[in-house]
């Protein structure tokens, strides 16, 4: 049986809900194999499938709780000693390497490693194997095209453009604390630009921003439904609202960009350390990454036989900067810069 707890996005969570529903009243096979305890940083549609099939086909129940990124850390830091949790599955990979460092996850080899792509791999290596690629994806623009149109704005193609002062209070942005989008951000303009540069670009962008928002995923939604006309997201959650049916295009910085490796690990001393360990190795075979496509999710997947779509990014158009996941996975970096964020960026005058 799946269990929904709480749900990372407002908009989605009813229909998440449903499904679970739906699920719980045909549930034969429930407590036949033990719990597992996920928390899941992907959108909900994914870790509805994800839980509902595993349960299925393994008879272990799925607990499973959303959170973003950087708020499934604070949890996991929260819990650190007495942890409920087995298993956080996706979110970007900065927070899985600071979780990694933090001693909160556990090292394991999965034999299915080797099937990864390289990034994956490095990924698993860079935190001494607590955690795991299972997808890339990578960082762009959201706009929509009626509004751009409507209010006749050029469609923006570069970080520059976003500050074009026709942009005032046209753009959305996820806040970094609770969001590993807006960190993958914030991370890759200290990269691209320098760390004050980056800085003073973040403060001029703050006149343009209206809303910085909880969910990575939110500022896209927005875009999608009309509520602003440009939001900062990765490219493949642009591309679920336009197979929605939504009038929104991508743009890929023509100055460069980043790019995230979703990335999975099992919590240290967890509950259900074998039932982790089971759900982990399913989450890596070409069978279950399917799912992420099934619910129309768009990143890369990391094992190399899951079949690939023409609607994943196609990272050979993208400009991509050689991102330093070690660095800026780093605890005491991270924090700094979020802290950074939070005293000159967030609350400053327009
Ligand atoms: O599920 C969509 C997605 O953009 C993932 O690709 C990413 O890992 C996650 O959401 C990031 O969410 P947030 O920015 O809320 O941490």
């Amino acid at each position: 049986m799946s269990a929904m707890r709480e749900s990372k996005f407002g908009r989605h969570s009813l229909a998440a809900g449903l499904l679970g529903a739906a699920w719980v009243l045909s549930a034969p096979l429930a407590w036949a194999q033990g719990q597992v305890n996920v928390i899941c940083s992907v959108q909900a549609e994914w870790c509805n499938l994800m839980a509902t099939t595993y349960s299925r086909t393994s008879g272990t129940r799925v607990n499973m709780t959303m959170k973003g990124s950087g708020e499934a850390l604070a949890q996991l830091n929260a819990e650190r000693a007495n942890p409920k949790t087995d298993i956080w599955f996706g979110g970007t990979g900065d927070p899985h390497l600071q979780a990694a460092e933090q001693g909160l996850t556990q090292d394991y080899q999965s034999p299915s490693l080797k099937d990864l792509y390289p990034w994956a791999q490095k990924q698993a290596k860079d935190s001494g194997f607590r955690t795991v690629g299972v997808y890339l994806g990578p960082l762009g623009f959201g706009m929509n095209t009626e509004l751009l149109a409507k209010k006749k704005i050029a469609a923006p193609q570069s970080w520059a453009d976003l500050l074009k002062p026709e942009l005032r209070n046209e753009v959305q942005m996820a806040n970094p604390a609770s969001s590993g989008t807006a960190y993958t951000m914030i991370a890759t303009l200290v990269q691209l630009m320098g760390e004050e540069k980056a800085f003073e670009y973040l403060r001029a962008l703050h006149r343009n921003v209206s809303t910085y928002t909880r969910s990575g995923t939110g500022p896209v939604k927005a875009a999608a439904r009309g509520e602003t006309t440009v939001s900062i997201s990765f490219i493949h959650d642009v591309t679920t609202e336009q197979v929605g049916g939504f009038p929104v295009q991508s743009a890929s910085p023509s100055e460069g960009t980043g790019a995230e490796i979703g990335s999975m690990s099992i919590v240290k001393n967890s509950p259900n350390a074998d039932a982790a360990k089971r759900f982990y190795e399913w989450a890596l075979t070409p069978g279950a990454q399917q799912f992420g496509l099934a619910a129309r999710q768009f990143q890369l997947p990391s094992h190399t036989k899951t079949p690939l779509d023409p609607r994943m990014p196609d990272f050979k158009k993208i400009k991509l900067i050689n991102y330093d996941y070690a660095k800026y996975g780093a605890s005491a970096e991270r924090r700094r810069l979020i802290a950074r964020w939070e005293r000159e960026v967030q609350n400053a005058p327009k």
